[in-house]
Parts: structure tokens; C-alpha cells; sequence
């Protein structure tokens, strides 16, 4: 959003409103004053109707993200942002939907895995996804490497796409949360992304525009989560369940661990295979235990009294029984993938040159540094390092090791898949993200925690 001239400002008496209550609250929040719903909501408002610049509000989100917000201002903050927002109707779709979040991260495949496994249980899904922000993939992008998938379906689309298939998946409508939009993007570029009544406001509003029955959020811990330290994690966790609960949304959650790439495969159309084979019956460690939580969850949400091993043997029926990869094909067709693509996934984009990345030193792989294996890969083109960048669908990085393993010297440990870029670079981060120690090493679960 583009600031109105200071000149321009000064003289119109509705700006000039505007920017002095952004200043005065700026300044009440800095000095620890909780501020009033209304005074929030009209910060908000005023920053979507551009009546102030981007730098006040910048100001302001800073002072929020330090000095953090009460539940009343959570609350006022979470319905500012939905203040003349579409809300979906998914009650047009006749019994319960549900749906799902992740906080973000490298090798997160899983809404790819988990909606069709739900989906094929039965139980409908529909999530509305986004793009990778920073170095964590977004499955947006993902999704692209699908030749032919529309993932900008209209409004009007998704109850029948519900209805005939069992789900849907598409972009994330910046109609439905004008508020988080506007913000999120400044936030973006302000370093005020990591703050947890930031987080949560923006990610529950979203979520309650979509009104499903039931959400399951994967809130992620360790040093490729957006919010790194597992206290912080919890608490985050614990305030997006309260806030959605507050606008009558019931929401589960799982902690999951962010410190290493959950999945082998990290980029685009790699990505993509990976769920496929998943789906298929693949259970590559971390990410099927995390998948199969979550689904878990996902099921209990909409019938709780359904126990965890009822739930985990119908996932593990729809997986083997091959109904769960082929909900997900049905699905990508019926929103017009190129069947082809899905059947034979050799056909997705597939990058022209690999280079390995071999142990020096053999022991055992004490960890792998997620943000240097996320970096590695933008910087192959398989996400962005500026805004409007065209991404690269066939790069991406398979790991062929996870914390735990022994290697010898010479084993492979990862492989880069790329076209262009700055391979040099992107090697060596992948070097120095695996660290090889002599001694045991604890593995970290892929759930530390149920909510
Ligand atoms: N994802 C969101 O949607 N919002 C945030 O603030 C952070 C992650």
C-alpha cells in the first residue's frame, strides 16, 4: 500500500484524525497501556482505507510485537482484521468440514498428505493455502509444479468441489481478512512477523472467515519454526486455540518438530512426488508421524468420540488400500490437473543437473540445520529471494539422511537438484547444514506435544 504524500496529509482533516490516533496509540501501547477494542480496531481500519502511512503503522505493529496484547486486544485485533471480509458458507456443504494449518517449514509436505488421507476417511476438507514466506515453502507454490491446476477457484466453486470430491484446496482470498493482508505484507517487511499475538490474530482470522467445523493447527518448534523456542511455541499454540475457541471455531493442535527438514524432499514438484508416494504407502520417518497426527486429529474433530486407534486404523486403511492417492488425483482433475502428470509423476517438473553432498567424516548426523537447507534451496529458484521472483518447479533439495543415521565418509547426505542459480553457493550450505558428531544423539520426536 502505497503511503498518501505527507503534504496531502497534513491538510485533510480525516487523515490528520487518522494519523493522530495511530500515534497516540503507538505511544500508550509503548508505554504499557492496554489499549481499547475500538482504538484497535480503528488503527486497523484506518491502515486498510490507507488514511495513514505505511510507517505509522510499521510503528505501531513494532510496539504490539514487544510489548505483546491482552486477550481483549487479541480479540479486537482478530475481529479488526474481519471487518468487512467474506465469510465462507460451508454450511451449504451439509455435514462437518474441517480444516488445517501449519505455521510453516522445510519439508512441511504435510496438508499435501493429510487432506486426502481425511478426505478418503470420509470427512470433508477445505483449506485455503498460501505462499512460502522466507526460507519455509508455501504449498501455493507447491501446487503450481501440477501442470494445468487451478488454484484460484471463485467463491461459488468450493461447496461443489466439497460436495462431488470430498475437498478442496486453493489460494488463500485476500478478501476474506483485508486486515491481515495489509498488515501481513508490511509485517513481512518490517521484521514483525515473529510475535505471537501477531501470529495468531493473523492466522485465526483467517481461519474463522473459512468457518469450518473443526481446525487442527500444526504449531512447529525448533530452529526452522517461525517461533523457534518450544515455551514460545506452547504458548502460541495455547493462544490460538483460546482465540479461535473465542470466536466459536474448536481447534486441536500439534506440536511438531522444526529442527530438521521434516520430510527427504524439499522444493516444488519434489515435493509433490513425495506426497504421492506417501500416499502411496511410503512411511518416511517424521513426516508420516506427524501426517498421521494430524489426520488423527482431524477425524476426532468432527466426531470425538472416535478413539485414537479407530482413527489411526481408518488411516491407515485409505493408505493402504490406495484410496487416500487416489482422492488426491480426483481432486487435482476435478480443479483440472493434467491427469498424466499424477499417474506417471515423472512428468512433473524435473530439474536438469544434481550435484551430492557427501559426509567428510563418518559418525553419526547429530543435525541438520532446516534454515541452511531452506536457504539452499532459494537459492536454486525453488522459492523466492525477491518478491516477484519466477520460481524454478524442479529444484529443490532430497535428503538422504536424518538426525540419528550413522555414515561413513563418502556417503551421500543430501542431493541438490537445480537449472540455474548459485549451485556453489547452495552446496555449501547444504555442507555446513549437516552437523556429524561420534557420541549417541537424541532424536527429537516428530510430536512433542498434543493440544
Ligand atoms: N502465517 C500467517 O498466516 N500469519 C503469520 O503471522 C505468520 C504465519
Amino acid at each position: 500500500m502505497s503511503p498518501t504524500p505527507a503534504g496531502e496529509r497534513a491538510t485533510d482533516p480525516v487523515t490528520a484524525r487518522s494519523s493522530a490516533r495511530v500515534i497516540e496509540a503507538t505511544d500508550r501501547k509503548r508505554r504499557g497501556v492496554a489499549l481499547e477494542p475500538a482504538e484497535i480496531e480503528g488503527v486497523v481500519a484506518d491502515y486498510v482505507a490507507g488514511r495513514i502511512p505505511g510507517y505509522q503503522m510499521s510503528a505501531w505493529l513494532a510496539t504490539v510485537a514487544c510489548r505483546g496484547m491482552s486477550t481483549t486486544e487479541l480479540t479486537a485485533l482478530t475481529r479488526a482484521y474481519l471487518r468487512d471480509g467474506r465469510r465462507l458458507d460451508l454450511g451449504a456443504v451439509g455435514v462437518p468440514v474441517v480444516d488445517k494449518h501449519s505455521t510453516g517449514g522445510v519439508g512441511d509436505t504435510t496438508t499435501l498428505i493429510v487432506v486426502p488421507i481425511v478426505a478418503a476417511c470420509g470427512v470433508p476438507v477445505a483449506k485455503m493455502t498460501g505462499r512460502a514466506l522466507g526460507f519455509a515453502g508455501g504449498t501455493l507454490d507447491k501446487l503450481e509444479a501440477i501442470p494445468g491446476l487451478r488454484l484460484h477457484l471463485a467463491a461459488d466453486e468450493l461447496v461443489p468441489m466439497i460436495r462431488t470430491v470430498g475437498m478442496v484446496i486453493t489460494g488463500q482470498s485476500a478478501d476474506l481478512t483485508p486486515g491481515d493482508g495489509a498488515t501481513y505484507a508490511l509485517r513481512d517487511v518490517t521484521g514483525t512477523v515473529e510475535s505471537i499475538p501477531l501470529i495468531a490474530a493473523s492466522i485465526i482470522s483467517k481461519k474463522v472467515a473459512v468457518h469450518a467445523d473443526g481446525l487442527v493447527l500444526d504449531v512447529k518448534t525448533g530452529a526452522g519454526a517461525l517461533i523457534p523456542d518450544q515455551s514460545d511455541a506452547v504458548l502460541l499454540t495455547e493462544t490460538m486455540i483460546a482465540l479461535a475457541a473465542s470466536f466459536g471455531l474448536p481447534t486441536r493442535a500439534v506440536l511438531s518438530d522444526m529442527s530438521q527438514p521434516l520430510g527427504p524432499a524439499v522444493g516444488n514438484a519434489l515435493e509433490i512426488r513425495q506426497a504421492l508416494a506417501l500416499l502411496g504407502g511410503q512411511r518416511s520417518p517424521g513426516l508420516w508421524e506427524l501426517c498421521a497426527a494430524i489426520s488423527r486429529l482431524m477425524l476426532q474433530s468432527v466426531d470425538p468420540e472416535l478413539s485414537d486407534e479407530a482413527a489411526d486404523a481408518m488411516v491407515d486403511r485409505v493408505v493402504t488400500d490406495g484410496s487416500a492417492r487416489e482422492m488426491f488425483v480426483r481432486w487435482a482433475v476435478a480443479q483440472g490437473a493434467d491427469p498424466a502428470a499424477l499417474t506417471d509423476p515423472g512428468r512433473l517438473p524435473t530439474a536438469r543437473r544434481r550435484h551430492v553432498v557427501t559426509a567428510t567424516d563418518s559418525g553419526v548426523v547429530s543435525g541438520i540445520e532446516p534454515r541452511s537447507v531452506g536457504r539452499a534451496t532459494l537459492l536454486v529458484g525453488a522459492g523466492r529471494l525477491t518478491q516477484d521472483a519466477a520460481l524454478d518447479h524442479g529444484a529443490g533439495v532430497v535428503l538422504h539422511r536424518r538426525v540419528g543415521d550413522r555414515v561413513g565418509r563418502g556417503d551421500v547426505l543430501a542431493e541438490l537438484h537445480y537449472d540455474d542459480g548459485d549451485a556453489d553457493a547452495a552446496v555449501a550450505l547444504l555442507a555446513g547444514a549437516f552437523v556429524i558428531g561420534d557420541g549417541t544423539v537424541a532424536v527429537p520426536p516428530a510430536v512433542h506435544r498434543v493440544f
